[in-house]
């Protein structure tokens, strides 16, 4: 199989249209077996829910080319369950997970010339997703749903990859309590665009959500948590209210059985910011990406290993947790997933 011509160092984080994708229609209370096409566009009626009430929902994971030469994917079935967690939320019907992962797997494999060879620094990046279809046009959910994996070859999630990024305390609230912050949902980023185009202008590359009830602590960013270094300790934000990322639950295995660190999983006030000594945003497309600095108003914290590099132990965790989805080191038992 030959390789697509394409430059795969300089690649962004864009769509571009591969030769596969998978799709499954949901009708009568049933979905259907399933298939691979090759049309990426989508025709539906204009009063679909998803046009009217943005019912959607949606998942992303990678699938890597291994130091061996194998097609792999990292910790699918997790995937499968957070989207049917998220599809249960929004009154759809789950995709079976078994199928979940059976349908990656079919498309990553249809799609083997697009994924990106072993050290290229790309990877392919996998999306499913899933929306109302039929007419709607009272507020109450769809009959019908369409379950789609779309793939795309991808670099790196920031601009400047491994470069620390600055980000700041968000002028918005993200997730209310009890709302619909722990589930990928499209309308969570819908309502973020606003704030994202805002501070991008200002010079930030993201932004870091307080949690909406009181403003005090930390959350999450608009598209990854987030991790801290204190000494000895890794720390990340336990919320009912953030996205459980797979990526943060693995690095929290990594943190304390590969590198012996003393893992937190628990509230982060924003007082204490200013106490850590490294960050990081964390998430499939972020992989992990540092972070240098946060503003909140007036208030600029810079933390100790700057803007240059990633500070040590997060360059360690950044090096175990891709040593793993490449192959290089042993992964723990079922995270890894042989497609070729
Ligand atoms: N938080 C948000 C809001 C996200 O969109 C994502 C991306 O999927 C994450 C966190 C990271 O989750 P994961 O590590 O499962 O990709
Ligand atoms: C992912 O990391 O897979 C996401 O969905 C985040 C998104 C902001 C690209």
């Amino acid at each position: 199989m030959e390789k697509k011509n394409i430059d795969w160092g300089s690649l962004g984080f864009n769509y571009i249209a591969t030769d596969k994708r998978y799709v499954s229609n949901f009708k009568n209370g049933a979905w259907d077996e399933g298939a691979l096409i090759d049309d990426p566009t989508i025709t539906m009626t204009e009063c679909a829910g998803v046009l009217q009430y943005s019912q959607s929902v949606f998942e992303g994971l990678k699938a890597y080319t291994t130091e061996d030469g194998s097609i792999v994917c990292f910790r699918p079935d997790l995937n499968a369950s957070r989207m049917a967690d998220s599809a249960r939320r929004l009154e759809m019907p789950p995709f079976p997970e078994d199928r979940f992962v059976e349908a990656v797997k079919q498309v990553v494999a249809a799609n083997e010339a697009w994924v990106p060879p072993y050290g290229s620094g790309a990877t392919l990046y996998i999306r499913p997703f899933m929306f109302g279809s039929d007419a709607v046009i009272g507020v109450k959910p769809a009959t019908e749903y369409q379950f789609r994996i779309l793939v795309t070859p991808v670099g790196p999630y920031f601009k400047g990859g491994a470069k620390p990024i600055s980000i700041k305390i968000a002028d918005y609230d993200r997730a209310a309590p009890r709302g619909t912050g722990h589930i990928k949902a499209g309308l969570n980023y819908a309502m973020s665009l606003h704030a994202i185009v805002e501070a991008h202008k200002q010079g930030f590359a993201e932004n870091l959500y307080p949690d909406s009830a009181t403003r005090t602590k930390v959350e999450e960013t608009g598209g990854a948590n987030i991790i801290f270094i204190k000494g000895n300790k890794f720390v990340t934000v336990g919320s009912p209210t953030i996205l459980p990322s797979i990526t943060r639950r693995s690095l929290e295995y990594v943190a304390e059985k590969y590198l012996g660190l003393e893992v937190e999983e628990r509230d982060v006030p924003l007082t204490e910011l200013p106490e850590f000594d490294e960050a990081g945003l964390c998430g499939t497309a972020a992989v992990i990406s540092p972070v240098g600095k946060i503003t909140n108003g007036d208030q600029e914290i810079c933390f100790p290993s700057g803007m240059e590099k990633m500070g040590p132990t997060i360059q360690k965790l950044y090096d175990t947790l891709t040593g793993i989805q490449m192959g290089r080191i042993e992964a723990p038992e079922g995270w890894i997933c042989k497609i070729k």
